[in-house]
């Protein structure tokens, strides 16, 4: 057989007593470059006070040139796996969430896997936005659960800086680079205490890149309409984003029978610091209780929940035992949310 991948073991961890999920470990890649607002007030008709205020952005990393999804995602896949100490050899399953893939296929996950010598693992990518990391922990969580794989490698990698229009003010103040990364692992104890996915397809351009594909093949026309940029309507997504998420994060609690309370750190999407103050007021819950690092990075769409996790747990924001919700919101429209408890086998970042 040319490569790798694996044959799916059904059961056996379960006669091994090991059906529940774990994370054990995080890493991410940032690029070198930092952009800060005043950057990007010399090159465009903005300010650092507008975007500070309406976003809560201050600075965000730009990879270089030589840099793709791929490279973000692999720099990012050896860190989480340095981190826990595993043998690239033993990875049995590589999701990456991402936005943009170095290209329509190859998938970035099939480019990790050769790069960071996985051989052992089956790989793909998952497209769902701002909620994809959430997705991608789901989805391997449940083949983890079923007893399908043990383990997985889970990367959320974006290189917004290569699609966005940087002449619309009013999308690339918002977007920044970067990759996370969390390994997952089956253990006796399910940490993995309930999982929200959910799409509204209504809201599809609402925020989307239209031409590129196969609906709208990249043209010079395409190019001269600059229609493969990034295109968003910044304020129906503020609308349509807050009650969503406000649902979800009920429905999640409600689903793992916990009371929000109990909750020690909500870990959202970073996308605007107002949306989440939105989200806090509704559901009465202290806006301290939400972790937010987006003044350092600024969206980085799936890779934002594995970069706020890292400086969470650098913070001290978390320790073995918190109950910790992630939740995502994005493209698509999707949504999606989980509850873990972390786990005391979790190798510091
Ligand atoms: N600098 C200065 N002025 C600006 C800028 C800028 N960078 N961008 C827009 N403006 C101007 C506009 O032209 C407009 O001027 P006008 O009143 O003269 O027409 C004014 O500022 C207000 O523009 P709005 O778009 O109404 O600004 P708003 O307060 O709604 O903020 C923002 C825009 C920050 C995009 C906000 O709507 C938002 O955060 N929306 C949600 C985005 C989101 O949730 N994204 C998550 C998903 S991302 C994903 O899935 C990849």
């Amino acid at each position: 057989m040319r490569g790798g991948g694996r044959e799916l073991t059904y059961s056996i961890l379960k006669e091994e007593g090991l059906s529940g999920v774990k994370l054990t470990a995080l890493g991410r890649y940032l690029p070198s470059k930092i952009m800060t607002n005043d950057e990007l007030a010399s090159i465009l008709d903005t300010s650092d006070e507008w975007i500070r205020t309406r976003t809560g952005i201050v600075e965000r990393r730009i990879a270089a040139a030589g840099e793709s999804t791929s490279t973000l995602a692999i720099a990012a896949a050896l860190d989480v796996l340095n981190k826990r100490g595993i043998d690239p050899l033993s990875v049995e399953m590589i999701v990456v969430a991402t936005m943009m893939a170095d290209s329509p296929f190859p998938s970035v996950a099939c480019k990790v896997q050769h790069e960071i010598g996985a051989r052992n693992a089956f790989a793909f990518d998952i497209s769902a936005a701002c909620s994809g990391f959430i997705y991608s922990l789901e989805i391997a969580a449940q083949f983890i659960k079923t007893g399908a794989t043990k383990n997985a490698l889970v990367i959320g990698s974006e290189v917004f800086s290569k699609f966005i229009d940087w002449s619309d003010r009013s999308t690339c103040v918002l977007f920044g680079d970067g990759a996370g990364a969390a390994f997952l692992e089956a253990g006796q104890e399910d940490c993995f205490l309930g999982g929200v996915l959910r799409a509204d397809g209504s809201g599809q351009n609402i925020l989307h890149m239209p031409a590129g594909g196969t609906a709208l093949p990249a043209s010079v026309e395409t190019i001269q309409n600059r229609q493969h940029f990034l295109k968003m309507n910044g304020l129906e997504l503020f609308k349509a984003v807050v009650p969503m998420v406000c649902d979800i994060i009920s429905d999640t609690c409600a689903q793992a029978g916990v009371s929000i309370e109990s909750v020690q750190l909500i870990v959202p999407h970073q996308a605007n610091v107002h949306i989440i103050k939105e989200v806090a007021e509704s559901l009465e819950i202290p806006f301290e209780r939400f972790f937010i690092n987006l003044h350092k990075y600024g969206n980085t769409s799936a890779a934002s929940i594995p970069l706020a996790l890292v400086d969470a747990m650098q913070e001290g924001r978390i320790s073995p035992g918190d109950l910790v919700m992630m939740v995502g919101f994005g493209a698509g429209l999707t949504s999606a949310a989980n509850l873990i408890r972390w786990d005391k086998s979790f190798v510091g970042c």
